[in-house]
């Protein structure tokens, strides 16, 4: 079992002190932020860093990024933070956006995956804010991936911390801060390549960095680094995902059920006849962009149960509001076409 601390989303400071005593130490500890929890270790501390990747059986040329308080100094941590980050910093932190800057030639190249830059983020969450604290008296980096197994759906409360890594002698802590509020991963924006390029978006978006700084971020091209979180498949339960706009999932149902198929259905318009005995769970997302975000990953752990051949997912429409939830459905239904048909081949019962 991994003893748990400070729950509900106000600090309780023996609990943190605790938990930065063990990070000074080189442990790994699990706290929340404002997006998804994180699994955290010393920045700064190579060993440390290593015991995410083993405790993640993440590839260890992924790079990690590295959480800061808000009073924390950024020229630390970067050789180059120019007016376009500056005003970002200043709009958006604390909060849900991470920026990719030029490395400080001092930090370790494990924490950045072996890349020249290093990702940057403030979190509002204030477990998170009153850890950074603690940690090396708020001088300190903590370097934090979701706390996820990597692949997995990303946990948004301590118990999904758990759930994920109950048999992992890795982690000795989880901070317990209640729900994420955002319920997705930070948007990632990369100023390390001349022209700001979006890696990964999320609830700050590339409108509100362009009202920002001017100009409008662009897509990642081939060269851009290697990211968990925008590799085709991810952020993925066990049971396969399929995502289809409404108008197509009545007959998928009917089809599915008369192949004698069990499914989970994940929808928000409320206008999916939901009568049919093959949907062994439901549940109805809220419909603004925002909410669903919030419940998206709980509610595809939810769903998630043995014996369940497909989780069927309402798409939300191709609009900017829904980018960063249609990112991650889109990641998590990688492949869905191939397992779809496979599971339309199954001869009528
Ligand atoms: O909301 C979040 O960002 C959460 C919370 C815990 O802060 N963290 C998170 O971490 O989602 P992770 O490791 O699951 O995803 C971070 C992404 C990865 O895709 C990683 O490759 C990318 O950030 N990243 C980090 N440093 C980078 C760098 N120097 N260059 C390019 N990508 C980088
Ligand atoms: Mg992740």
């Amino acid at each position: 079992m991994i003893p748990t601390a400070a729950p509900g989303p106000t600090p309780d400071p023996a609990s943190i002190a605790a938990a930065a005593r063990l990070l000074e130490a080189g442990e790994l500890v699990a706290f929340p932020t404002e997006t998804v929890y994180g699994l955290g270790a010393d920045a700064e501390n190579p060993d440390a860093v290593r015991r995410i990747y083993r405790a993640k059986q993440r590839p260890e040329n992924h790079p990690l990024i590295v959480h800061l308080a808000p009073e924390a100094d950024v020229g630390y941590w970067s050789s180059a933070v120019g007016p376009a980050a500056q005003k970002l910093m200043a709009a958006f932190w604390p909060g849900p956006l991470t920026l990719i800057l030029a490395r400080a030639a001092h930090i370790p190249d494990t924490v950045a995956g072996g890349q020249q830059s290093i990702g940057l983020r403030c979190p509002s969450h204030p477990v998170a804010q009153a850890l950074l604290q603690s940690f090396k008296a708020g001088r300190g980096g903590i370097a934090a991936p979701s706390a996820n197994r990597f692949g997995h759906v990303s946990p948004t409360t301590a118990s999904h911390v758990h759930d994920e890594f109950r048999d992992s002698p890795l982690l000795t802590c989880i901070l317990d801060g209640g729900q994420s509020t955002v319920g997705i991963e930070s948007t990632i924006l990369d100023l390390s390549r001349g022209r700001p390029v979006l890696l990964r978006p999320g609830q700050v978006s590339a409108a509100q960095i362009a009202a920002c700084i001017g100009e409008l971020p662009s897509l990642p091209d081939a060269t851009a680094p290697r990211a968990s979180g925008t590799m085709e498949s991810h952020y993925a339960p066990q049971a396969p995902v399929a995502a289809l706009p409404a108008a197509q999932l009545a007959a998928v149902i009917a089809q599915l059920a008369a192949r004698g198929h069990r499914l989970a259905l994940m929808e928000y318009s409320g206008s999916i006849n939901t009568g049919c005995a093959a949907i062994t769970c439901h549940v109805r997302l809220p419909a603004d962009p925002a909410g669903y975000a919030h419940d998206l990953y709980a509610t595809l752990r939810q769903l998630d149960q043995p014996g369940i051949d497909l989780i069927l997912i309402e798409s939300p429409a191709i609009a900017d509001a829904w980018r960063a939830v249609n990112d991650r459905l889109g990641r998590a239904a990688h492949g869905s076409t191939a397992v779809l048909a496979n599971l339309l081949a199954t001869p009528t019962s």
